[in-house]
């Protein structure tokens, strides 16, 4: 079986270390250890920042670390001037402040991290570990930067419909899972070209949303590229949509 290494170095933080163990419980401290969980080349450094590094080409330039960030200047802008942003319209529209909110796929945790920043009390989920410690970690910083004047969103390992006997019902749950690409991957954002190569695709997204869409009390918003059909079945339809430009948020009530 192909496999990737992860390197856990003292200079972790220790939340980022006991995650990293949990998860893979042969990981020592200064050590590594191979997992499946990463593609064939690939190396994941957990030290003062969690950093992914890709196998290099065998002819040109080397790819760069992969760091999440959720400090990024971009991303900053997006919360400091939200406008009429599709994302918070589908989701938030007549929600109370402080609703609780689900994303049922965290992935690099901005999406979750604009729900938050316009009041909602946020949990996120995301089921790869690989990803999951990276985001861990991007949290970790943000929550040492104290940059942000909101409550940051709470991150979980594992899929949000098992967590329905855990936590309080949502009002409304956020899915944006892992589709084809459709574009040719030059088009595709770095950022996106690594995590389908990490990730890949979700297989499991209509039953996944049939399940969701019953642990939530007011609205399931799957967010799909414009142009494409809804995740849809016999007993799954959306309701409504929100144009979002290059993107729809489907809305679909429980
Ligand atoms: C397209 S990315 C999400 C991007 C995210 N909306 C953001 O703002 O960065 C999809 C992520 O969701 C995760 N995911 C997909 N289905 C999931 C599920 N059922 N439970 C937990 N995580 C899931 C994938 O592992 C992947 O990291």
């Amino acid at each position: 079986m192909s496999s990737g290494v992860i390197v856990l170095s003292s200079a972790a933080r220790p939340e980022l270390t006991a995650a990293a163990q949990q998860l893979f419980p042969e990981l020592r401290i200064g050590g590594t250890m191979h997992t499946a969980c990463l593609p064939e080349g690939w190396r994941l450094d957990l030290a003062g920042s969690a950093r992914l590094l890709p196998p290099s080409p065998p002819r040109g330039k080397a790819a760069p670390p992969f760091a999440m960030d959720l400090l990024a200047p971009k991303l900053r802008w997006r919360i400091q001037h939200p406008g009429a942003e599709a994302l918070l319209r589908a989701c938030l529209n007549k929600l109370a402040a402080g609703s609780c909110v689900w994303d049922a796929s965290a992935g690099l945790g901005r999406d979750a991290l604009m729900l938050s920043s316009r009041g909602s009390v946020v949990d996120m989920f995301e089921r790869h570990p690989i990803v999951y410690l990276l985001l861990l970690d991007a949290l970790l910083r943000a929550q040492e930067a104290a940059a942000y004047p909101f409550a940051l969103p709470r991150l979980h390992f594992g899929a949000a419909a098992d967590a329905v006997n855990v936590l309080p019902p949502p009002a409304v749950i956020y899915y944006d899972p892992m589709f084809p690409p459709r574009r040719k991957e030059a088009l595709v954002k770095k950022d996106m070209q690594i995590f389908h190569q990490l990730v890949g695709i979700d297989e499991d997204i209509v039953s996944t949303a049939q399940r969701l869409r019953t642990c939530c009390t007011k609205r399931l918003v799957i967010k799909r590229p414009a142009g494409s059909a809804p995740v849809q079945s016999a007993s799954l339809q959306p309701s409504y949509s929100v144009d979002g430009g290059g993107c729809r948020f489907d809305c679909y009530l429980p």
